[in-house]
Parts: C-alpha cells; sequence; structure tokens
C-alpha cells in the first residue's frame, strides 16, 4: 500500500526521499510523487503513473528539485484510478499546502461536497486531496490551528504527512491506524511508513502510536497525542544491516528470502530452546488459566492464515482445546463467539494489516486475552496485544511471504509445545523428540535448497499450464493451501488447493488429460488414503508432481509423474520443509514467466486498508 517518506534538514532532500521511495517499493504501487519546498521557488512539485524509474528520470534523480525539506510518496490506488493527476503528494488550490496519505479517509465524499460548495475546486478523485483542501479552507495563519481543525473532521485511516509553504523550517505527521516511524540524525529529521526508508540514514527511530502527531524540524521534533498534549516518546535502536533490506547478488528478494528461511528460522527458535525445553520469556501463561480456556481462535489474513490452518492441526492434537481459525476480514463481521476465557492468537508478519489489526481489536473488546506473533518491532499489532512473541526474519521486502510464513510456523510449534508442557497434555518423549527435530529443520531446510535444480526441472515442464491444483490430507492440506496461493499471487496463474478427500465431490469434474495436480502426501497417517486419490486424478488423465518424505518416495514414485521430496520429521514440523519446494516451483514458474516477482500486479505488502 502507499509509502511516504519525508526530510528536513539542510541537504537537497529530492534524492533522498527518491532513495527512501526505492526502498518502499516493495509495499506496491502504482504511481509516485515528491514535493520539495525550496527558497527560490517555493513548493514544487512532480508526480507521475508508474514506476518510481519514472520519476526518477522526470527529476533527474532529483537534480532538478533544489531544497532542504520535502515529502515522496508512492500510491496504490484506492479512490481514483492510477493517473498523474491523482498521484501524491496532493496540494490544496491556493497551493500553500501540500499533503502525502496512506489509509482512506471514509468521510471524503461528504467533506468534499461541503468543499465544493465553498467554491473549492479539486483536481483529482482521490480522497487524499480533500486532506490538503481542508487545510487551506482552515488556514488562519496559523498552520498547527488548520491541522487541528482539519484532523477533527477526518474520519477513516491515515498517515499523513504535511508540508505548509507559509512555515517550510516544519513537516507534520499524523497516524491513525496506518503506520508511521520518525527518524533522527544529528541535523536532519525524516518520516516514512517504515524504517526500510531511513535505515540508510539513521538508525535512531521514534514509532508513533495511534492518535499521534509529531512536528518535526531540522534539529528534533515533538509528538503530541490526539489531545494536542505533549507526550515523550522512547527511542528505538534499529540493529539490523541496511544489506537486510538488498538483493544482495539475487535476482528477486523473493529468491534471497527463500534461501534466508534456514537462518531465519535458527534465529527465531534457537534462542528460544535451552537444555532441551522451550523457554518463552516473554510469555507467563500457567496451567490454570490454560485448563480453562475455551477456544483458541486464530485470526490472520492471506499466508499467516495459512500458517493458523497448520497450527490448528498442531495445537487441537497437543492441547485437546477447539481451536479455530478466522479470516480477520471475516472475523470482525461475524459476531464471533468470544469470551474471558478465549485466547486469541493473532499472526502477522508486517503487524500492520488492517483487517487484522481491526478484528484483534474487536476480539479484546469481546474480552480475549491476545497473543500475536509478528515480525516487525513496534508495529501497532505488536504494540496492542496483550503478549507478543517476534519471528526474527529480518526485513521481507518480496510481497510473496516466504521466510516470514516459516518463522511464523516455528513460533507456533514452540507456542504448541510451551502450552501442551505447561497443560501436561504432552508426552516427555514427544515433547523431547520434538525439541531435537526442531534443531535439526535448518539444516534439513539446506538440503531442501540444496536441490532447487529438480524444483526448476519440473518448473521448466509445467510453467505453461492454465491451471494447477493442490491436493492434501491434513496437515498437507494447510501447507496445500499455501503453496497454491504462492503460485496464484507472482505467476498469475490460476490454482486451487483442495482436501484430497473432497476433490471427488465435485472438483474433480475439471481434470482432465494433462491437468497438473500437486500432490502433497508427507503425512505419514494418511498417505494410503492419499495414494488412493492420486490414482483417482491419475485415471482421469492428470499430471502429477508428487511432495513426499525420503522414506515414502518409492511409494509415490510407482503413481506419480514426478516427485519432490523432503527430508523426514516429525509429523507436526513437516510443514516447515514441505513448504520449501513449493516456494521455489512458484518461482521457478513465475520466472520462466517473466512475471514481476516481487512486485506481482496489483498487491501490496502491508495491506493497510479495509
Ligand atoms: O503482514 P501480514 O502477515 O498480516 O499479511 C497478511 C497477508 O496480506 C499476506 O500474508 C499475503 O497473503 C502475502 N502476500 C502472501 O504471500
Amino acid at each position: 500500500m502507499c509509502g511516504i517518506v519525508g526530510f528536513i534538514g539542510k541537504e537537497e532532500a529530492a534524492p533522498i526521499l527518491l532513495d527512501g521511495l526505492s526502498r518502499l517499493e516493495y509495499r506496491g504501487y502504482d504511481s509516485a510523487g515528491l514535493a520539495v519546498y525550496g527558497e527560490d521557488n517555493g513548493v514544487r512539485v512532480v508526480k507521475t503513473k508508474g514506476r518510481l524509474q519514472a520519476l526518477f528520470d522526470l527529476t533527474q534523480g532529483g537534480a532538478t528539485l533544489h531544497g532542504a525539506v520535502g515529502l515522496g510518496h508512492t500510491r496504490w490506488a484506492t479512490h481514483g484510478e492510477p493517473s498523474d493527476v491523482n498521484s501524491h503528494p496532493h496540494v490544496s488550490e491556493r497551493g500553500r499546502f501540500v499533503v502525502v496519505h496512506n489509509g482512506i479517509i471514509e468521510n471524503y465524499a461528504e467533506l468534499r461536497e461541503f468543499l465544493q460548495r465553498k467554491g473549492v475546486r479539486f483536481a483529482s478523485q482521490t480522497d487524499s486531496e480533500v486532506v490538503a483542501q481542508l487545510l487551506e479552507y482552515h488556514y488562519r495563519e496559523d498552520f498547527l490551528e488548520a491541522v487541528r481543525k482539519t484532523l477533527g473532521q477526518l474520519r477513516g485511516a491515515y498517515a499523513l504527512g504535511i508540508l505548509c509553504a507559509d512555515a517550510p523550517d516544519k513537516l507534520v505527521a499524523v497516524r491513525k491506524d496506518s503506520p508511521l516511524v520518525l527518524g533522527h540524525g544529528d541535523d536532519f529529521q525524516m518520516l516514512a511508513s517504515d524504517v526500510t526508508a531511513v535505515i540508510k540514514y539513521t538508525r535512531e527511530v521514534t514509532y508513533l502510536d495511534n492518535g499521534e502527531l509529531a512536528i518535526i524540524t531540522a534539529q528534533g521534533f515533538q509528538v503530541y497525542d490526539s489531545y494536542f498534549q505533549p507526550v515523550e516518546k522512547e527511542r528505538h535502536h534499529v540493529d539490523w544491516e541496511i544489506s537486510a533490506a538488498e538483493k544482495g547478488g539475487y535476482e528477486h528478494f523473493m529468491a534471497k528470502e527463500i534461501m534466508e528461511q534456514p537462518e531465519a528460522f535458527r534465529k527465531t527458535v534457537f534462542p528460544r530452546i535451552r537444555d532441551g525445553r522451550v523457554v518463552l520469556d516473554d510469555l507467563c501463561f500457567d496451567r490454570d488459566y490454560l485448563g480453562k480456556l475455551d477456544k483458541i481462535y486464530i485470526i490472520a489474513c492471506g499466508s499467516s492464515y495459512h500458517v493458523g490452518m497448520v497450527a490448528k492441526y498442531n495445537f487441537e492434537r497437543l492441547l485437546r482445546k477447539p481451536v479455530e481459525v478466522a479470516l480477520a476480514s471475516e472475523f470482525r463481521y461475524s459476531e464471533p463467539i468470544v469470551t474471558k476465557s478465549t485466547l486469541a492468537l493473532v499472526i502477522s508478519q508486517s503487524g500492520e494489516t488492517i483487517d487484522t489489526l481491526t478484528a484483534m481489536r474487536e476480539a479484546k473488546r469481546l474480552g480475549a486475552r491476545v497473543l500475536s506473533i509478528v515480525n516487525v518491532v513496534g508495529s501497532s499489532i505488536a504494540r496492542e496485544s496483550d503478549d507478543v512473541l517476534y519471528t526474527w526474519a529480518g526485513p521481507e521486502i518480496a510481497v510473496a511471504t516466504t521466510k516470514a510464513y516459516s518463522t511464523q510456523m516455528a513460533l507456533t510449534y514452540l507456542i504448541a509445545l510451551y502450552f501442551a508442557d505447561l497443560m501436561q497434555t504432552i508426552s516427555r518423549e514427544e515433547y523431547s523428540e520434538v525439541v531435537s527435530e526442531l534443531l535439526l529443520v535448518p539444516t534439513k531446510l539446506e538440503q531442501i535448497l540444496a536441490q532447487r535444480d529438480s524444483v526448476q526441472y519440473f518448473a521448466s515442464l509445467y510453467f505453461n499450464q492454465p491451471s494447477i491444483f493442490f491436493i492434501g490430507r491434513n496437515i498437507d492440506y494447510a501447507i496445500g493451501l499455501e503453496g497454491s496461493l504462492k503460485l496464484k499471487e507472482i505467476s498469475y496463474i490460476h490454482s486451487e488447493a483442495y482436501a484430497a478427500g473432497e476433490l471427488k465431490h465435485g472438483t474433480i469434474s475439471l481434470i482432465e488429460p494433462g491437468t497438473l495436480v500437486v500432490a502433497l502426501a508427507s503425512y505419514g497417517p494418511l498417505f494410503e488414503k492419499m495414494m488412493s486419490n492420486i490414482v483417482e486424478v491419475k485415471s482421469r488423465g492428470a499430471d502429477v508432481v508428487g511432495l513426499t518424505v525420503e522414506s515414502r518416495v518409492e511409494g509415490i514414485h510407482r503413481i506419480a509423474d514426478h516427485v519432490m521430496e523432503v527430508p523426514d520429521t516429525h509429523p507436526m514440523l513437516l510443514p516447515s520443509l514441505d513448504v520449501v519446494p513449493l516456494q521455489l516451483f512458484a518461482y521457478y514458474i513465475a520466472l520462466q514467466r517473466g512475471c514481476d516477482i516481487d512486485k506481482p500486479r496489483n498487491l501490496a505488502k502491508s495491506v493497510t486498508v479495509e
């Protein structure tokens, strides 16, 4: 979704803003723009539909815009088609206010009508322009008063960067439901939608909380709460390297992130295992509380939801408590049955997905205790949860998640073991076996990745398929959901994931000679049943690529056309291994088809609108 960058200091702002925007490209966008204030020219705005390169070319890398204060924006269209005029920054009719916005102004139509009745002429079709025009409408030579009055009229979600030509020694940043972070240098300040845009210049950052506003000058900043009272903020030091957000020799971020999974898994899991035991220092659950749980609600979207689908199998088997997995966008409007004895497990890489965030708030309102799994430190979901466990995946840039999925999954294993241990629902033998196997997962992942050429070969056989089915049972079905989503997202091939036993209740009518079916058959207890399902699709002419564990390869080779294999492990950990060939399969197919792998069409990394 939209990306915001702001800079105020002594250097030329435009090249820094362009660099910041390039680091936000991964969020997904369709147009981009810059506004820079210079003493000689006042405010100059350049904006254009299309990729950042077009903006770069138009401004000669920023060289044509002079001034040490400015705002930049990448837009993911919601209201109004992608076009030059709908791109941000938006400027008020008299040219005094410049605004960049991420989010949706829900009451923009009525505000627009109100302003039009007052004679204001709008240039764009966007909801965002009303903010600039409203600021101008309320302006009586007091910038902050105009901001205060404008905010009082806005409904919806917004992160705003505001520049006033009458007060170019400051920027104003406002955050409501859409993330914003401030970056602090010795003689400059920045603001951005996330830290990747500022990390090249400073590692000292402050996360704005919901409802907060910051007045930023080159020398410093002051944050105010929603009642305009000053608040003291904690500064954070970002400790990852800028190289973590760069491709490092890989053709795509997705390829790099797939290859980083063994290390990401190690970082997330190993520090939390001591002397053969899972130690979650950040959590303080007790047996009594867990015993009284009526339900665990897992709430998430997209791939994070697929992690929840796997976790359901593992949690229910180990904890013997009912687990419901809810799509966050559905949860909130479904009158969910949540009590004070419900635990909500909220899963989100970004920690900013608006559907997940609002569903989490609803769960809390209804009395649930919220435990979240989040990758981005300081994100909204992390801060609003009762308990949070961070995945230490590092920044994930490709829109299609890989290492975040894997580390989220890893944390669900640790939570399952930690709860089962407290509840005494797991035998000592199984507990020790799973812990030992967990420590072997990174090495096994390295083995799988070393054989990626064979997956590339299968991809070269099937990259022209119009449609691909993924089938599996139990945990294999849940992994198939993720394999299918990966493929759809980046290769644009139609795909469906089906519980293998359900196929014959309708979908099997779509199987015809040559249809590709990826059959997941790694879950031991249902292996024989899966073989029957594979035979069913083979008899209708399907081509089958099987996916199984080493010890069962022979069984499936007799039926399938091709087989991808992963090392054996404890059944509950299979998703961590199985998902990797599926990620690679999607990646190589998309590569063969010449797709824009890191920035697939229509998609955004962090979905901050409902
Ligand atoms: O940041 P989140 O984990 O909350 O994001 C949820 C989904 O938008 C995300 O998993 C999406 O499905 C991915 N692009 C899938 O690769």
